[in-house]
């Protein structure tokens, strides 16, 4: 079962090895007017920061809420700006009607949204947006690149359950979850799609940040990799769902 804390045993890992999310995202993100100077922000699983520099860079004033301290404590490192509470989105004390814009990246997926929900919805002022994003390591639109055909076969392999709960990209059945409480509506849903080169070295560190794959899984996508001339070409997507704040849930 794939554990939260993965990403904290991890820390330094992680931050060195996850790319970084696609341009368009944030283009989208200013074109929409939800990320520009002075909006703030509530980033609920922020890690190392990822996404909190890029807020930072367009001029947010980000509060980020992590439950991991090393995570935290990198992020607090990279981006001084940003305020930082070590906590989790279901307890960390949120102030109320204090944010335009939150912000879930790669993080959802480990929430109850049953209490996350309403907490985001208090801590928004009216007219408020939830965006909510993950990526899907692997494009199903892609044709099957020879590593993508190795990594099928590792995964096959596996004993254990795949992770429970929707898939990054069934976004209908994450909208649903999503808005099945009355507290947010569905907005804006868009996929982006993008690709990264990849040396076996990096597999090797991005593939250990993956929650549900095992050292000995990652040491043969790693040995894949070299088989196939120590690079990669990987296709990747990143589905974003824009969620507005209801005013009367
Ligand atoms: C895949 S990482 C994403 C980190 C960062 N947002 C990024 O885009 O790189 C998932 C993050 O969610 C955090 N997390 C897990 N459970 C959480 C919870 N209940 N509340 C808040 N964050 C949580 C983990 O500690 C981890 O930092």
């Amino acid at each position: 079962m794939p554990d939260p804390g993965h990403f904290e045993a991890h820390a330094e890992v992680y931050e060195r090895a996850r790319p970084p999310y696609p341009a368009q995202l944030w283009t989208r993100l200013r074109e929409l007017g939800l990320l520009a100077p002075g909006t703030r922000v509530l980033e609920l699983g922020a890690g190392t920061g990822q996404a909190t520099g890029q807020m930072i860079d367009a001029g947010a004033r980000v509060l980020a809420v992590e439950p991991g301290a090393a995570l935290a404590g990198r992020l607090r490192q990279r981006w001084p700006r940003a305020g930082v509470l070590v906590g989790t989105a279901e307890a960390a004390p949120l102030p109320a009607a204090a944010f335009e814009l939150a912000v879930a990246a790669t993080a959802v997926h480990w929430f109850d949204l049953g209490v996350v929900l309403p907490r985001v919805h208090r801590a928004q002022v009216p007219g408020g947006c939830f965006a909510v994003w993950r990526t899907a390591f692997g494009d199903p639109s892609v044709p099957l690149t020879p590593f993508r055909e190795r990594v099928a076969r590792i995964t096959a392999r596996r004993r254990q359950p795949p992770r429970p709960g929707p898939g990054e990209l069934d976004t209908a059945a994450w909208v649903q979850r999503l808005t099945g409480s009355g507290h947010f509506s569905a907005g804006h849903v868009e996929h982006f799609a993008w690709a990264v080169e990849l040396r076996t070295e990096q597999v090797r560190d991005l593939f250990t940040t993956f929650s549900d794959w095992d050292p000995a899984e990652v040491a043969q996508a790693a040995d894949a990799v070299d088989e196939l001339g120590g690079r990669v070409l990987e296709h990747y997507v990143t589905p974003l769902i824009l969620l507005e704040r209801v005013q009367e849930p």
